[in-house]
């Protein structure tokens, strides 16, 4: 049986079922590195606060570092039959520096230890997905680039719609991973107060200094109320809402894959690189990756469920509930960073059809809109123009035939407003080129919208690069963790 925090009010032993079973060591020990820097910040406010001794602040600062240090040099794992991080911390910084060690805790608990820790291992996570969302664009904007002036039905219900570019469709997808990356920027920035100073729930009756605790760890602000500090999840809840989110767009993305590798769509083809064979039937090549991500897609909007359902109807404050908050968490923004990788390969690995994108712009009266918009420029109104045009649609489809193969006479019959300039008009290539605003999908509109793409693609940039280790990291990994300003 493990040593206890909390020994000293207990006399018999916990069943050791209990200890397996409320244990978070396997899972939470991720969170080590982070609970050091939360830690190394605790001891610096308290020794700058002078609670505690120059010699206690010294001795603990210098035992949290050699942790640290020991834990990312890979020569110290975390295991042990400690309950949680935070008591094999405890521990082993212990081991190192003796009673000095039993002071750390001062003015904390590890109700907002905890909470400390997995805000920061949170705030990490986001700026890695937001790299991994940066990298996903890069390739998807070169992507576009190249097809501008490739043309393949725009769809509504499934049902071919009007004529769009490659370019255009795929800067869609684009601009919602897009978004992904600026939910992550705004969390990160914005999402995180420091619960230092919260204590179990009810704060310390030491002159401890909060925002300073949180000044050190790069956190917005501290809470203005202990208990609310000790029991918000809510980070955690938005970034796990954050990762569904993206997981939701890259599912459409992946439906795409699964509908266009298919021989009836055949808008594209799988590099061997990235598809899956049968083992039954030899000529399959299946899109698997794609299948499988969108198939994470509900695991992750599953962990975003579990967390809620964890949550609502907690009473006030810490409730061991949350500890659950954990592997849910860590799932969803594991799934999501893999998926991220995994959409970045399928995109790499797709091939484009364009004959087969063309050959679908056949078949569809996809220019039936533009003769209606032909007539509006005639001066009818559009709901007459609507009907006109359909009216041009039933003649072609009862010959057999295109909008453009039907005679100028057999046009003019549907409205004597029809001249042979019409024909330009019907042609499904030429049709995207006349809708040249913004957002609109003509070549030059689009190239405006690659700008606009690759302006967005260089703020993301520059924010990932702007993103600095907290001071008290910074003071960790400079040595001067211990010296007089911070
Ligand atoms: N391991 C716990 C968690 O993850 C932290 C400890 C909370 N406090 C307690 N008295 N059990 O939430």
């Amino acid at each position: 049986m493990s040593q206890k925090l909390w020994g000293g009010r207990f006399s018999g032993g916990v069943d050791a079922r209990i200890d397996a079973f409320t244990s978070a060591l396997s899972f939470d020990r991720r969170l080590v590195s982070h609970d050091l820097e939360g830690s190394m910040a605790h001891a610096r406010m308290l020794l700058e606060q002078e609670v505690l001794t120059g010699s206690d602040g010294q001795a603990i600062l210098a035992g949290l570092a050699s942790l640290l240090a020991d834990i990312e040099a890979g020569v110290l794992q975390v295991e042990g039959p400690d309950e949680d991080v935070h008591s094999w911390i405890e521990r082993n910084l212990t081991d190192r520096i003796g009673e000095p060690a039993l002071r750390l805790h001062t003015a904390r608990s590890r109700n907002d230890q905890t909470a400390t820790a997995l805000r920061l291992y949170v705030r990490t996570s986001l700026v890695d997905l937001a790299r991994r969302t940066g990298l996903l664009l890069e390739l998807w904007l070169d992507l576009a680039a190249e097809h501008r002036e490739t043309w393949l039905p725009g769809y509504t219900h499934l049902q071919r719609g009007q004529p769009v570019s490659l370019a255009h469709h795929l800067l869609a997808h684009f601009w919602s991973f897009e978004a992904d990356a600026r939910r992550l920027r705004t969390l990160h920035d914005g999402g995180f107060r420091s619960p230092l100073g919260a204590g179990a729930l009810a704060g310390s009756p030491y002159p401890i200094a909060p925002k300073r605790s949180a000044e050190l760890l790069g956190f917005v602000d501290s809470y203005p109320n202990s208990m609310l500090a000790v029991s918000d999840r809510d980070y955690v809840a938005e970034a796990i809402f954050v990762s569904s989110l993206a997981m939701v767009h890259l599912s459409r993305f992946a439906t795409e894959v699964i509908l266009w590798t298919t021989p009836e769509f055949g808008f594209a083809t799988l590099d061997d690189s990235i598809a899956k064979g049968s083992s039954l039937m030899p000529q399959k090549k299946n899109p698997e990756a794609a299948e499988i991500l969108r198939g994470k897609t509900g695991r992750v909007i599953g962990d975003l469920a579990g967390l809620l359902s964890v949550l609502q109807g907690l009473p006030l404050t810490y409730n061991s509930d949350l500890q659950e908050d954990k592997e849910g968490l860590f799932d969803a923004l594991d799934t999501a960073a893999a998926s991220l990788e995994c959409a970045a390969a399928i995109a790499g690995g797709l091939n484009f059809c364009p004959d087969r994108m063309a050959a679908a712009l056949v078949g569809g009266f996809l220019t039936a809109t533009d003769l209606a918009d032909y007539l509006v420029a005639k001066g009818v109104a559009f709901r007459s123009a609507h009907h006109l045009a359909g009216q041009a649609v039933r003649s072609a489809e009862e010959k057999g035939g295109e909008l453009w193969e039907l005679e100028l006479a057999e046009l003019q019959e549907v409205s004597s407003q029809i001249e042979a300039d019409v024909f330009e008009i019907l042609r499904p290539e030429s049709s995207a080129g006349r809708k040249r605003h913004r957002g609109g999908p003509a070549p030059e509109s689009v190239g405006d919208q690659l700008e606009e793409a690759a302006g967005a693609l260089g703020e993301l940039g520059d924010w990932l690069d702007g993103i600095e280790a907290s001071p008290i990291r910074r003071a960790y990994d400079e040595g001067r963790l211990a010296g007089d300003a911070l």
